[in-house]
């Protein structure tokens, strides 16, 4: 008796703690979608001036007017973006996060929008590949798969972390650190925007597919988003969002 009352109460906590995740038709209901995003992570989710766009705020708003609801935008610190899910804050978050067994143990992902790895960045042109990185201090943004392949490159000195990646990347401009670890097309962006800046492509440390994650076991929803994603890269409407962004198509084959 004595455990039956100790685990009906138990039950009742959980029920007033756990939010359950919005399922699909319940947000078709409403009409819109909340999802989360950084903002600070250019060509993909950045703002221009006070207006948030980029290749992965674009893409989503073709795709929710495919799954029939309009987006509200939230935008906060990396960090906060998988851990909001869970508690329900916001439906679903789109900030190029890569498909990793860590991060799939708290989320569920959609299927990838892109796919894209880990690049070496540089000043010294002498800095190239994984084995150029020992001795070295290389910069990454906090929370990042960056962060934990950088970690298995032994060799290196130091890795410093910053909370964004733009940060990331200016400790490598102002020669604070040797190399800089990001998204090979965000750093492409960087050589192209700063020709004359003298940052210096190297390897590709890894490779990663990208995707929107929803709340853990929301199979409804990540669905859902799946579907309309896929009509983009049927429709043509994918293909010409991405040589808008990157003059190819990014898609994962
Ligand atoms: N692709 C990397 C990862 O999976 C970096 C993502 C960074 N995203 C951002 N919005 N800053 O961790």
């Amino acid at each position: 008796m004595k455990l039956l009352k100790l685990v009906a109460s138990a039950v009742a906590l959980c029920a007033v703690f756990s939010v359950q995740a919005r399922t699909f038709d319940e947000i078709k209901k409403d009409g819109k979608i909340l999802i989360a995003t950084e903002g600070q992570f250019a060509p993909f989710n950045f703002f221009n001036g006070t207006t948030l766009t980029g290749f992965e705020v674009d893409l989503a708003e073709l795709v929710a007017k495919k799954m029939g609801v309009t987006i509200q935008w939230k935008t906060l610190g990396f960090d906060a973006l998988l851990t909001g899910l869970r508690q329900d804050r916001w439906d679903l978050v789109i900030a190029s996060h890569g498909i990793t067994d860590e991060r799939a143990k708290a989320v569920t992902f959609t299927e990838p929008h892109y796919c894209s790895g880990g690049m070496i960045i540089a000043m010294d042109p002498a800095i190239r590949t994984a084995k150029d990185l020992a001795g070295k201090v290389v910069a990454v943004q906090t929370g990042t798969s960056y962060l934990e392949n950088v970690q298995k490159v032994s060799a290196i000195k130091e890795m410093k972390n910053f909370p964004t990646d733009v940060d990331a990347r200016s400790a490598l401009n102002s020669k604070r650190v040797d190399a800089w670890v990001t998204d090979r097309f965000v750093a492409k962006a960087v050589v192209d925007k700063n020709p004359t800046a003298g940052f210096k492509l190297g390897d590709m440390l890894f490779i990663e597919r990208i995707a929107a994650a929803v709340a853990k076991g929301n199979q409804s929803l990540a669905q859902g988003w799946s579907k309309a994603l896929a009509e983009t890269m049927a429709d043509g409407s994918y293909t010409q969002l991405s040589k808008k962004y990157f003059n190819e198509d990014v898609r994962c084959n």
